[in-house]
């Protein structure tokens, strides 16, 4: 079975308001014509690159007046056929909540999933972006601070019966996990330490051994490359430093870089543009390939 991958097209895409220190309105209706084929074209690489790794892409329309469901990320958590529907803090985002349930629902109808959650109201979580299943150790990493309340982290935990380490976010401008942080196929992690609280990086640190961890520097962590989704050892990214893609590739990946430029004008990047349906925690701890 290929990876199965959820994207939304991006026809509604655009930046019209501000919910994270990234967002440029101003530079997308500078230009919206431009920006919109820009946009159009850096979906189609995404997808493109994403099919080349080996994956099959499940493609959602958006909606006209929520750009920002082009990162279903932060739709839902899924893991092992079961996709917990994340509740979102920002009002800007809270209409898309209907919209992902019924996609959700639909996917379970086609038998793609088993079951479908929701959190308590109010507990405000916004699914992978700040949830992130880590294959080769078997448990979520669990990002709060920002956008999602540590109180849904029990929750998940419960949801899916698998351990869920909770990280602090400190920094608005790393307000989702999967813009900082970014577990590899190969059990590496690669993540920016000035996003975490002291005791959060204590956490990694004790779970990580030294040299798996890969960190990277705040100007890395702003060009959206942790944002990258791993297929084997593809590493589908926003364009990256060249220090990190030898890194990288010194590591045996093979680093597949693209100009996502209109969705960092959103504050999101290749990671979450998607969300991986097919996940299954039986998996873990497989040897690295
Ligand atoms: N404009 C979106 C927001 O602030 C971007 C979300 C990007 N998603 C992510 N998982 N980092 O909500």
């Amino acid at each position: 079975m290929p990876p199965q991958i959820l994207m939304t097209d991006p026809a509604h895409f655009e930046v019209d308001y501000v919910i994270n220190p990234w967002m440029r309105p101003a530079a997308w209706h500078g230009d919206p014509e431009g920006n919109r084929a820009a946009a159009r074209a850096a979906w189609d690489a995404l997808a493109g690159a994403l099919r080349q790794a080996g994956a099959a892409l499940e493609v959602l329309p958006g909606a006209p007046g929520l750009p920002d469901m082009v990162f279903p990320a932060n739709a839902a958590t899924v893991l092992d056929g079961r996709a917990l529907l994340s509740r979102f803090a920002c009002p800007e985002r809270r209409p898309e909540e209907a919209r992902f349930r019924a996609a959700f629902r639909g996917l379970q109808a086609r038998g793609l999933l088993e079951k479908v959650g929701e959190l308590p109201e109010g507990v405000f979580q916004e699914g992978a972006g700040d949830c992130i299943w880590d294959a080769q150790r078997g448990h979520f990493w669990a990002g709060h601070g920002q956008r999602s309340l540590r109180a849904a982290i029990p929750e998940v935990a419960a949801f899916f019966g698998r351990e869920a380490v909770p990280l602090e976010l400190v920094s608005p401008r790393f307000y989702h996990l999967d813009v900082c942080f970014c577990p590899l196929p190969g059990g590496e992690v690669l993540y920016h330490p000035g996003a975490f609280s002291p005791a959060s990086l204590g956490a990694i640190r004790d779970r990580v051994p030294a040299g798996l961890r890969i960190e990277a520097t705040a100007e890395e962590a702003g060009l959206f490359c942790l944002n990258a989704v791993a297929i084997d050892r593809n590493l589908v990214m926003a364009r990256a430093s060249a220090r990190l893609r030898a890194i990288l590739a010194g590591r045996g990946y093979r680093v597949v870089e693209l100009d996502l430029a209109p969705f960092i004008l959103a504050g999101g990047a290749a990671f979450c543009m998607t969300l991986r349906l097919d996940r299954r925690s039986a998996e873990a701890l497989r040897p690295a390939a």
